[in-house]
Order: C-alpha cells, then sequence, then structure tokens
C-alpha cells in the first residue's frame, strides 16, 4: 500500500549551491521549486498527507540575512502558487510558533488557510518556526487552559486527546519520513507524531530531489512490514 501521509524534511540547499559555486540564495530558490515539484507530484499520486520542514526554531539562529531571505521566500512563494494550490483543490495549513513570525508572513498564511479551508483534495502542512519540542511544551500548555476552564478533566488525558492539542492536531500520524541531503537525524521535526513512522534517508540534496527519489522512497515503504511493535 502506499503512504496516506508523507513528511519531508528538506535539506542540502547550501550545499547544492555551494557545489554550483554559487551562494545560499541559488540553493534555497531552486528549493522552493523542488517543493513546488514535490507537491504536484504527491497530490497526483493521490496521497492525501503532505508535511513540509521548511523552518525550524533552530533555523532563527542562523546569520540574520540568511533568515530574512527564507522569510521573503516563504512570502514569495506563497503569493506565486496559492492560486494553483487552491485550484488543486489543496488544503494548506502552516503549523509553528506564529508568533515569532512577521505579521505580513502571518496575514498571508492565514489568507491562505482561509481561502482554501473547505478543499478536500491533498492537505499540505507547511512547518514554519516549528519544532517538536515546541509543538508538545505547547500542546500540554492548551490542555492546562482548558484543564483550568474545566472544559477537561485531568483523568480525561490520554493519547488521543494529546495528540488532537498536537499542532497536526487531527491528522493521521505520517507514514513515511523522508529526510534528503544525507544526514540521519530527526532535527526536532515531529517527534510525536513520527512514534511508528517508517524513515528515509535520501543522500541526494534537495534542490535535485527528484519524482524519480520519492518513487524510491515510496517502494521502500511498500516493502516495510508495520508491525507497531506487535509480533504479526
Ligand atoms: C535546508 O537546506 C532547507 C531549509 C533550511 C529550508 C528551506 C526550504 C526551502 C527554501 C524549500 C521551500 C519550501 C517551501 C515550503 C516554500 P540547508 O540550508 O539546511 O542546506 P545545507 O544543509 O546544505 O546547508
Amino acid at each position: 500500500m502506499k503512504p496516506n501521509h508523507i513528511a519531508i524534511i528538506m535539506d542540502g540547499n547550501g550545499r547544492w549551491a555551494e557545489n554550483c559555486g554559487k551562494g545560499r540564495k541559488f540553493g534555497h530558490q531552486k528549493g522552493a521549486k523542488s517543493a513546488r515539484e514535490v507537491v504536484r507530484y504527491i497530490g497526483s499520486l493521490g496521497i492525501e498527507y503532505l508535511t513540509l520542514y521548511a523552518f525550524s526554531t533552530e533555523n532563527w539562529g542562523r546569520p540574520i540575512k540568511e533568515v530574512n531571505l527564507l522569510m521573503s521566500l516563504f512570502i514569495e512563494t506563497l503569493d506565486l502558487e496559492i492560486t494553483d494550490l487552491n485550484d488543486n483543490n489543496v488544503k494548506i495549513k502552516f503549523i509553528g510558533d506564529r508568533s515569532s513570525l512577521k505579521d505580513s508572513l502571518v496575514k498571508k498564511i492565514e489568507k491562505a488557510e482561509i481561502l482554501t479551508t473547505t478543499n478536500q483534495g491533498l492537505k499540505l502542512s507547511v512547518a514554519l518556526a516549528y519544532g517538536g519540542r515546541w509543538d508538545i511544551i505547547n500542546a500540554a500548555k492548551n490542555i492546562l487552559k482548558k484543564i483550568k476552564k474545566s472544559e477537561v478533566n485531568p483523568s480525561d488525558l490520554d493519547e488521543k486527546l494529546f495528540s488532537s492539542s498536537l499542532q497536526l492536531g487531527g491528522n493521521p500520524d505520517p507514514d513515511l519520513l523522508i529526510r534528503t541531503g544525507g544526514e540521519r537525524r530527526i532535527s526536532n521535526f515531529l517527534l510525536w507524531n513520527i512514534a511508528y513512522t517508517e524513515l528515509y534517508f535520501d543522500d541526494v540534496l534537495w534542490p535535485e530531489f527528484s519524482k524519480n527519489n520519492l518513487d524510491q522512497a515510496i517502494e521502500f515503504y511498500k516493502e516495510r512490514k508495520r508491525r507497531y511493535g506487535k509480533n504479526v
């Protein structure tokens, strides 16, 4: 069976640009093009959920020039793609700490979410200013607020309630997590949600990630036997 939810850590833009003898901006621009192609292709395969790690809480530690460049690129890409995404029935949502983003970006994000809210096609989540640990703490805080208001009883707290309080909310957990760029780590992405996710690491740098690379990742997934800790 093909995966129903794919999550991707898009890594290697900087190294790709360096290999081309260009600056990091060039790499991120090409990375945005790769993301565009992957969204289209995954949508065409009938996969229901895609979650992309675009900017982590740790990425704030990059030089200010690169952070600003990435933020401008997100705004630009959203402006450029939103009509097409909507026409293709994609429902977009952003996960992460919006309070840390510029107002102009938050406005665009909200507008895009509202525009596509009733779409029934691919559910695309873009992680911006996102960290898995932040997500867990944020969920805990939200549950505590509900307990304080007597909307939730502490004895009601279980995995289901906790999951629904996380940023991905009602989405099923990812079946397959792909990381490009050769590193074999999770880098604080979706920590709770990937408890039983199949992990696929590809050495290809993100700007060069192609349909063929994605097909290979899906083939890898299809060969896995998912036991969820059970001996079946
Ligand atoms: C990793 O490359 C990529 C990022 C920091 C995220 C930026 C992602 C994009 C620009 C893709 C566009 C996505 C959307 C949704 C518009 P890196 O800089 O860490 O590469 P390096 O490890 O080679 O330095």
